[in-house]
């Protein structure tokens, strides 16, 4: 077949491992890497000088996705953005206005939700912009604008390799509207761009964790429920990672801010429900820190996945590390989501479901 397995088990592994390379596709079709500038592959039918509100709608994975890119656009380019389910969107008829842009974000370019509030944001008359994989879906046919992830073709349910190409065109996107708002330099953008440009080589060297995230998947394999918290982008990166582990594994698995760990979570710590605290050393990993002795102190087993510097000043008792390499501060979530796909996978394979086609999900919801 066109699409094969390759070597792997399954093709959640393999489109795991293939990130560094569909990634470094992706990014290389928006950076022009000689100049480690951002280069747009189509013409904007807008400026944005002009956009005064982001609004971003999509449907499970590439709902995080946009989650991780409004803290993008709005610490980059300094543009307020609303963030919506599909679903919800659709429905609560959101006052849209001119000046506002409107971001779809979508792998297979079908799902019913999303489209359906694409064509409500056009009716309302407002730029669109879609984020797709399928270049011939109908979002894509639809929109005004198309940027397309060059992630190829996705086959396990759970979206993997997608997902970190959607990040990878939404971090370049915000590069480029925080340049055109005179938010960044040409300095800032550089160093932005740079940061970007390592992005594969950090992906391929955080998939040499896997035999230490696989032992970890046997001990998840034995809980009823999961935690995971994260703070800035590493929020909806938790998020993320709660999602992936429930829908391959079906283990009950939560995502929550950390700081809103003491408005409940903190009553469901023991020693039974591991803790997934996803904080690499950035400006908010101190605060994450305060959080995890909180869980400590409750006797709760927590895993961190951090980078070198975090582990050295995390200093919390029988606390398990991950250690990932150490970068560029803004664009994290892309790296950190392969331990945490890792994780998901892994405990999958232990429990033994079928991971690629988990029960009663659909790789594509194209009805309601
Ligand atoms: C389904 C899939 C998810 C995916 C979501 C949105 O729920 O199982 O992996 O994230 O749909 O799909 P889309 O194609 O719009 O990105």
């Amino acid at each position: 077949s066109l699409v094969d397995k390759a070597n792997y088990r399954h093709f959640m592994a393999k489109e795991i491992h293939e990130q560094p390379e569909v990634v470094g596709h992706t990014l290389a079709r928006y950076i022009d890497m000689a100049s480690e500038r951002v280069m747009l592959p189509v013409k904007l039918p807008f400026d944005f000088k002009d956009v005064q509100r982001i609004s971003i709608t999509a449907c499970g994975t590439a709902s995080y996705a946009g989650y991780v890119a409004k803290y993008w656009f709005e610490r980059l380019a300094r543009i307020p953005v609303e963030l919506d389910v599909a679903s919800e969107f659709r429905y609560r008829e959101a006052p849209l206005r001119k000046g506002d842009l409107a971001i779809f974000i979508s792998q297979s370019g079908e799902t019913a939700d999303t489209l359906a509030a694409l064509r409500y944001a056009k009716a309302e008359g407002v730029h669109t912009l879609s984020v797709v994989n399928v270049p011939t879906s109908t979002i894509a046919r639809e929109s005004e604008t198309v940027l397309q992830t060059l992630a190829g073709p996705e086959i396990g349910v759970a979206s993997t390799k997608a997902f970190t190409c959607q990040l990878m065109v939404l971090a370049s996107l915000a590069v480029a509207a925080g340049k055109a708002r005179g938010e960044l330099s040409d300095e800032d953008e550089i160093k932005l761009v740079h940061g970007l440009v390592e992005i594969p080589r950090l992906m391929a060297a955080a998939l040499t964790l896997e035999p230490q995230i696989e032992k970890l998947a046997r001990d998840i394999s034995k809980s009823k429920d999961v935690l995971y918290l994260g703070r800035g982008t590493s929020y909806p990166l938790a998020l993320e990672g709660a999602l992936k582990l429930k829908e391959i594994s079906y283990i009950h698995a939560e995502g929550y801010a950390a700081g809103e760990l003491k408005h409940g979570p903190i009553a469901l710590i023991d020693e039974n429900m591991p803790v997934v605290v996803i904080a690499p050393h950035d400006r908010v990993f101190e605060k994450t820190v305060s959080n995890m002795q909180e869980v400590a102190a409750r006797g709760g087993n927590i895993i961190l996945m951090t980078d070198a510097k975090g582990a050295a000043e995390a200093t919390i008792e029988s606390l398990v590390t991950i250690v990932l390499p150490d970068m560029a501060a803004a664009f994290t979530p892309m790296v950190y989501a392969i331990p945490v796909q890792l994780l998901a996978y892994h405990t999958a394979v232990v429990m033994g479901t079928d991971v690629d086609q988990p029960r009663n999900l659909a790789k594509s919801v194209t009805v309601e």
